[in-house]
């Protein structure tokens, strides 16, 4: 898909500028960190398996890349993070003043670009997509430093925060190619499992994974104290000394026990169990798409399944 990601980073260098310098200056330092671009992968990849290939594919795939880099400034914001991308976060380098208002720009740009697609249908999904996400981060909020959720409650956390975009994502690329109602819930539904899996990895790596590789610093979660599956399922199995100090851990956000609490998540297994629930989504992804035309897309959208359960950054 490399050359059909370089028109969708040209899409986005053209509508990321301002004349108000600073909001260049902070855009430009997020957006030429990198990223993976998966969410606008979804929309290219869909709209192909499809059979669409209008140029409004590029601009849906730079604005779903948009709402997910105003929601990323906004995150870092809200966890206090200093790493992201492999650089210090905007907010530590720019303050977190101004990490907001550009995320605020980003998201507002966003909205300028979907209008152009001039689909109603289009609107409606970003809207939706847009204020979920949005109810996910608060709601999470509420759930901080609480040890007794649910596994449900973390889910809907989840699957608001991160999954409805990857599923608005998916979905866009349907509504543009024209598919009928059903095909579009397939593409929705898979994006929404593939979603979920892939913050079921994220949250296991803040856990077993290296700060290098993942351009964000180990640990995070536990700093603040967030709830995640691996505590969860560790304090249901652990004997009641774990129990005690995962418990303690999530309401004080205790870095200090970091090393105590990785082993505690990964001899209870909830590493392995988070996993095992990442891969039950992305089989259920897999499934989503079994109807679709048989094609390289759709091969591709396979790979990015296991690719999701592999990654390390
Ligand atoms: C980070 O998303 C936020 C989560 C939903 C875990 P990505 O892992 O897609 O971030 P980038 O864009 O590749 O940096
Ligand atoms: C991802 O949440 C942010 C959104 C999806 C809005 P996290 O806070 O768990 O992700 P990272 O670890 O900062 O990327
Ligand atoms: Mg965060
Ligand atoms: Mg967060």
């Amino acid at each position: 898909m490399a050359p059909e990601m370089a028109q969708v980073d040209a899409v986005i260098a053209r509508r990321l500028s301002s004349d108000v310098a600073l909001i260049n200056q902070i855009s430009h330092y997020i957006v030429s960190a990198g990223g993976k671009r998966i969410r606008p992968l979804l929309v290219l990849l869909f709209s192909n398996a499809l059979g669409f290939r209008g140029p409004e594919r590029h601009e849906l795939a730079a604005v779903v890349e948009f709402i997910h880099t105003a929601t990323l400034l906004h995150d870092d914001v809200v966890d206090e993070s200093e790493l992201r991308r492999g650089r210090p976060t905007a907010n530590a380098r720019f303050g977190n003043a101004a990490s907001v208002l550009v995320g605020d720009f980003l998201y507002s740009r966003a909205f300028q670009m979907m209008v152009s697609v001039n689909r109603m249908r289009v609107l409606e999904v970003l809207a939706d997509a847009t204020n979920v996400i949005a109810e996910g981060e608060v709601l999470q909020l509420m759930n901080m430093h609480d040890p007794d959720i649910s596994v449900e409650d973390y889910l809907r956390v989840i699957r608001f925060k991160t999954a409805k975009l990857f599923e608005a994502s998916a979905r866009l690329g349907a509504v543009i190619a024209g598919a009928d109602r059903s095909t579009e819930e397939a593409c929705a539904d898979y994006g929404r499992a593939l979603g979920t899996a892939f913050q079921l990895v994220d949250d296991l790596l803040d856990y077993e994974g290296q700060t290098e590789e993942l351009g964000k610093n180990v640990g995070d979660d536990l700093r603040e104290g967030k709830p995640t599956l691996p505590l969860l399922v560790a304090m249901e199995r652990g004997t009641p000394e774990q129990r005690a100090l995962v418990r303690h851990a999530i309401e004080h956000g205790e870095i200090e026990r970091l090393d105590e609490i990785v082993q505690v998540v990964r001899s209870t297994g909830a590493l392995q169990a988070t996993r095992d629930a990442a891969q039950a989504e992305v089989e259920r992804a897999e499934r989503c798409i079994a109807g679709l035309p048989e094609s390289e897309y759709r091969s591709a959208l396979i790979y990015l399944c296991a690719l999701s359960l592999q990654r390390s950054h």
